[in-house]
């Protein structure tokens, strides 16, 4: 059995379909869990998903993920332009990682242009909003996919 993608989420992304919804969207983080539940099924691959506000619990999180999952979907909020600690746990991953944001940073304000992640990704995915992780996830699948025997 393979190990499931870990989908982790940083700060205020709890508040997700009453935050900034004309930037954001009306989608709560329970729709797009759920949206990530049905996409994994239609891949036939498994999940873990996951939010936190706190960057020493984002930084724990990817370490555990780093032991236990066989890629990770990160959007990391805040913490994505300003966190040399995570940047430091992502180095020590060995899986495929892939970046998201549901807004398109790069069109926004320039602090939201430089990303601790991106170095560290496989891919980033930016600007779509929550099909953007059903989109990282048909990315990753591929990648974590058993070889054949
Ligand atoms: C975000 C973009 C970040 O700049 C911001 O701090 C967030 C959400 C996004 O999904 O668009 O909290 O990662």
């Amino acid at each position: 059995m393979t190990k499931p993608v870990h989908v982790l989420n940083g700060p205020n992304l709890n508040l997700l379909g009453t935050r900034e919804v004309d930037i954001y969207g009306s989608e709560t983080l329970a729709g797009i869990e759920q949206r990530c539940r049905d996409a994994a099924e239609r891949l036939g691959i498994s999940i873990l998903f996951a939010q936190t506000n706190g960057e020493g619990e984002l930084v724990s999180l990817i370490q555990r993920a780093g032991r236990e999952a066989s890629g990770v979907v990160l959007n990391a909020a805040a913490y994505t332009h300003t966190s040399l600690a995570l940047h430091d746990a992502l180095k020590m991953l060995s899986v495929p990682l892939v970046e998201i944001h549901l807004s398109n940073v790069y069109k926004r304000e320039p602090i939201r242009h430089k990303s601790f992640v991106s170095p560290l990704a496989t891919g980033v995915i930016c600007g779509f909003g929550p099909l953007g992780y059903e989109l990282a996830l048909q990315a990753i699948a591929p990648l974590v996919a058993p070889r054949a025997p």
